[in-house]
């Protein structure tokens, strides 16, 4: 599916947009270990978080027809609500999934390997999980994630006591689980998926399990741990568990995903337009783009208006005020924009000015190779872009426009919708399809917003 953008709208207007995949991850699997009810409300249907819940329908029967009614149901389309466009989390998304686990022991062994489809958190995340499930388990994915580097998961697992075995450092992941022993480890790149697999093996090991980072990644499993009781303990980049510990049900409202949100602050930093993003969610870990954001000389207003399960739920203004200077980005800042890289380098497309993205390699080791894929596709739309090392470098000084290719990414194929938004000439961006693994509905709310943007062929 090939989306045409024709430049010159104003993206302006109060949105929300799908709940937050990260979270969305990890609340789906501690409900489905939980001792007692849980009421999850705002899970975004985005095919990454469906992969989570079809793999835990497949690891319990008693939870399997609530999870694959909930995972077959179509995602919210994003319509007015009043005053509001509903992207997708909060306003009209509320039909909840109710839950009535049993504890971790009650997940069974599967009938057949489990399909964790694009999703390295869905794969990553599971891993952990079943490190200490006594029965065999083996995660597959499609051929991106069967790409993606698994063996940096599969080392601390061993070392806590789970048999692990991957297919030269990739999927797929045989996971045999044990009686687990608490670990201190230091993972050698700073990575959310591999601090939470370690967490959620924690959580089952004997013993005292302490993860520590150089630099702190999101923390939304620690946050969410310690909202159930859980004994863990936070020391500047180093995180504690003692384990084990069996949770109890809870309930909770999955806050909009910032990572969405950046495609609609970009896109409102490129077409000078405005927008307000309510029931977002604004933990301090995900939204340092925002920081990079005004440096370029965006105009960024957040408020916090309450918080559950732990997360901090408020509103973002956004505003474009005309030029934008460039905002390099060093290596100590550069995992805390892991997922925005793409879109930053969008917008920085459009700045008066180089920019650089320092210690970017990590980006290699995503759904595509990112580094590539963003110079490529830039250079598609008329920009300069080129890879210096481990940096990502970007020319500025604005897009002629064309044919732009994504590598079939959703985040490389939504940065450079946004960043055809402000091109000098009509762009077209190949297989859109693929937002849907985190934003279904990006192009309709895009259009909603007051961009010109349609789906082609
Ligand atoms: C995620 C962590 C990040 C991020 C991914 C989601 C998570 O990956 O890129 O989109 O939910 O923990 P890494 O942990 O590999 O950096």
């Amino acid at each position: 599916m090939r989306a045409r953008v024709m430049p010159g709208g104003r993206v302006r207007g109060e949105t929300t947009v799908p709940g937050d995949k990260s979270i969305a991850h990890r609340w789906l699997m501690l409900a489905a270990t939980a001792d007692g009810p849980c009421r999850l409300e705002g899970l975004p249907r985005s095919l990454d978080v469906r992969s989570t819940a079809s793999c835990l329908a497949a690891l319990s029967p008693a939870l399997r027809p609530a999870l694959e009614a909930w995972a077959s149901s179509p995602p919210v389309t994003p319509e007015r609500d009043g005053s509001t466009w509903n992207g997708g989390a909060s306003t009209l998304d509320v039909d909840p999934l109710d839950l009535r686990p049993r504890g971790r022991g009650s997940l069974t062994s599967p009938s057949s390997d489990l399909d964790c489809g694009n999703s390295g958190t869905t794969m990553r995340l599971l891993a952990g999980l079943l490190a200490a499930a006594p029965f065999e388990a083996t995660l597959r994915g499609d051929d991106s994630l069967t790409e993606r580097p698994m063996e940096r998961v599969a080392e601390p697992l061993r070392a806590m006591g789970a048999e692990v075995t991957t297919s030269d450092g990739h999927a797929p992941l045989a996971i045999r689980g044990s009686a687990l022993h608490g670990i201190r480890f230091v993972p050698e790149v700073p990575s959310a998926q591999v601090k939470t697999a370690i967490l959620l093996a924690g959580l089952a090991a004997e013993g005292t399990t302490t993860v520590t980072e150089r630099v702190t990644t999101r923390d939304h499993t620690e946050r969410l741990l310690d909202a159930l009781g859980a004994s863990v303990r936070v020391h500047g980049t180093e995180v504690t568990l003692d384990g084990p510990y069996q949770h109890g049900g809870f309930m909770g409202t999955v806050p909009g995903d910032p990572s969405a949100a950046a495609f609609v602050a970009g896109a409102v930093a490129l077409t000078g337009g405005e927008t307000s993003i309510v029931g977002l969610g604004l933990n301090p870990t995900r939204t340092s783009f925002l920081r990079v954001l005004e440096r370029m000389g965006v105009r960024i207003e957040v408020e916090v208006e309450g918080r559950g399960l732990g997360e901090p739920v408020g509103s973002l203004r956004a505003a474009g005020v005309g030029s934008l200077r460039p905002a390099s980005v060093g290596v100590d800042e550069l995992p805390l924009v892991i997922d925005e890289v793409p879109l930053l380098a969008a917008v920085a497309a459009h700045a008066d000015g180089e920019t650089r993205f320092e210690g970017a390699g990590e980006l290699r080791a995503k759904e595509s190779d990112r580094l590539v894929a963003l110079v490529d596709g830039i250079r598609d739309l008329g920009g300069d872009a080129a890879v210096d090392g481990d940096a990502l470098v970007i020319g500025g000084g604005g897009l002629a426009g064309g044919n732009a290719r994504s590598a079939g990414d959703h985040r490389i194929a939504m940065s450079l919708i946004v960043a055809a938004l402000a091109a000098r000439g009509p762009c077209e961006v190949d297989a859109v399809e693929a937002s849907t693994v985190s934003f279904p509905g990006f192009l309709e709310l895009l259009r909603g917003l007051g961009a010109d943007v349609e789906v082609v062929g």
